[in-house]
Parts: structure tokens; sequence; C-alpha cells
């Protein structure tokens, strides 16, 4: 019997990882990466994402590192996300895990640490239940999810780069989160997950909110770049979201901000969807009084109460986030 409030807020042992597992072979090489976290089902998010990678030049690989179903409880939204999304590379997040293969224990799947309240754990919880009668009734899209990995490794002009959900250790961890990191305790973890995944740099999703952290490493310059959402907005009094730009060459897009780690070019890129269509799907969907609604409707028509200069955090940044 699982306490009704933790779940949501433990961390299921099929989440976990090793670090070591990631210094396998890199799965893929390529010359340019994009991670999307956190595409929640917004439709709008992933037409232009796909946008902006078409306008790549060279090689290329889009990679969704989780949580790419959320809001899309209906089907016809879930079987275009889940379509759109597994033409390219792709791991599973929480969502797409508690979906596809799911335990009593583990709610949404979120591993919610303290500082989120037990009100929008809860909400969570049944936001997830929802989305679960939409998948199930959905078997073949669901097959297609439990066959995902839950990271993947790949080679970027020599540079080995990880992309997970989570963290260095678990699907649904937190120890990437702007909030962590914001600790001495929780920069010295990440800062050793580098050498234990043999990895330059990290790109992450899961923890809502956005940061591009450098190390001075052993190794040489490397990077946690946590995209927060690519479905939401990130930053206050903006609509757009964000994905995380791994190349050998620099960005065009404007908005951008990011380093350089061992010649690569490390971006946050701005996904600036249609906004206002969104909204209008989601209160189709999920109106004012509904679990969704609560929690992220605020969000979705401010952004979260974070500023761009607080997900920056260089030595020496190459680009200056707008304010
Ligand atoms: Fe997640």
């Amino acid at each position: 019997m699982v306490e009704q409030g933790r779940r949501g807020r433990s961390c299921p042992i099929g989440y976990r990882y090793a670090a070591a597992a990631l210094r396998s072979a890199a799965a893929f090489e390529t010359e340019t990466l994009y991670v999307v976290g956190g595409l929640y089902g917004n439709r709008y998010a992933l037409e232009t994402v796909l946008e902006a990678f078409g306008a790549e030049r060279g090689e290329c690989a889009l990679l969704f590192n989780g949580d790419f179903h959320w809001f899309d409880s209906d089907s016809a939204d879930f079987v275009r996300v889940n379509r759109g999304v597994l033409q390219h590379r792709a791991i599973r997040g929480n969502v797409e895990t508690e979906l596809a293969s799911p335990s009593a224990a583990a709610g949404c799947g979120c591993g919610y640490p303290e500082w989120v309240g037990d009100a929008e754990v809860e909400r969570s919880n049944r936001i997830l239940e929802r989305l679960r009668e939409t998948a199930l009734s959905l078997p073949a899209e669901l097959a297609l999810l439990a066959a995902l990995p839950m990271f993947a490794v790949a080679q970027i002009g020599g540079v080995r780069v990880a992309a997970v959900h989570g963290d260095a250790t678990s699907l649904a961890g937190w120890e990437f989160s702007q909030e962590r990191l914001g600790t001495p305790a929780g920069l010295a973890a990440a800062n050793a997950a580098f050498a234990a995944a043999a990895v330059r740099v990290f790109a992450s999703s899961h923890t809502c909110l956005p940061v591009l952290q450098s190390f001075e490493t052993a190794s040489g310059p490397c990077a946690i770049v946590n995209n927060g959402a690519a479905g939401m907005p990130n930053f206050r009094a903006t609509r757009y979201g964000l994905a995380t730009r791994i190349s050998v060459r620099p960005t065009r897009a404007a908005g951008a901000y990011g380093t350089r780690i061992g010649g690569l070019y490390v971006d946050a890129l701005p996904l600036d969807f249609d906004a206002a269509a969104w909204a209008a799907h989601f209160l189709a969907h999920w109106p004012a009084g509904s679990d969704a609604h609560t929690s992220y409707f605020s969000r979705i028509a401010d952004g979260p109460r974070y500023e761009p200069r607080q997900a920056l955090r260089l030595s020496q940044p190459l680009r200056a986030a707008a304010q």
C-alpha cells in the first residue's frame, strides 16, 4: 500500500542507473545535436522545433529527452506528438515511463523534492492518471514508449555528450536542477558526475526551470545544460520554450545564449511557438478549475518567476542572456 502523500515524490528503483553506465560507447556521432526536453504535449512547440532543426546545415540529430507527453490527453494530440517525436531519437522521461510501465509507488514519477508542495504533487498525479486513460486506448503508441532507453550518449566534434532526462543516476533525479546547482553540495556532486560518466556535457530537463552551469574539471571545461521546458515558457513575462543545441558550429538563432565546451557551442535556443494558439488549445482541454490549469496556466500565460540571468551560470559567458 502506497502512502498517498508520497506518490509523485518517490523515485522507483527502475529509474536508476549507475553514472558509469554512461561510459558506454557513444550511440551515434553528429555535428549538431538538438536536445528537446519537456515538450509536454505542446504540438505548436513541436512544429517550431522541427522547423528550426530543418534549417540547420551539416550532419544533425534531434533527440527528445523525455516528458514529450503531458497535456496531450486528447487522443489526436497524443498520437500527433508521439509520431512526430518518434521519427527522431528519443529517451523516456518519467511521464513516458509511467504511461508505458506504471509503478504503483511512483504516481507521476516526478520524484518531486520537498520544495514542491503536496497539492502540486497530487495535481500532477491526477494529470498523469488522465493521460494514462488516453494512452491505454492507444496500445500501439504505448508499446513504442516502452521500448525507449533512459539515456543516450553522443559524440559531437570529438566530445562525448550525455542526454538524460533527470540527472547522472536517475531518470527522475533533481541533481541537475537550478535549485540543487545553487548549492555548494549540489555543485560538488554534479562536478563528480562528469568523470563518472566520462562526458564533458550533460543535457538534461525534468526539473522545470533551465540552467546552464559550467564547471572546471580535470578534463577541462564541462557543462550541464538543462533546457527547462520546450513546451512552456521558462522566464518571467515570456512565452517561448527552450531547447538545447550542441554543435561544432555557432547558432544563428536570435535570443540564444550559451558557452563553449571543448570546441562545441552549447546553447539554449528559444522556441518561439504560437503561444496564443497554444494557450487556446490548452484551455479547451484543461479549463479553469482543472488540475493542469491550476498548476500551469499562469506559467503558460506569463512565464515563471525566473530570469535569464539566473539560468546562465558561467565564468565567461559568450552571449549574454536577454533580459
Ligand atoms: Fe520529468
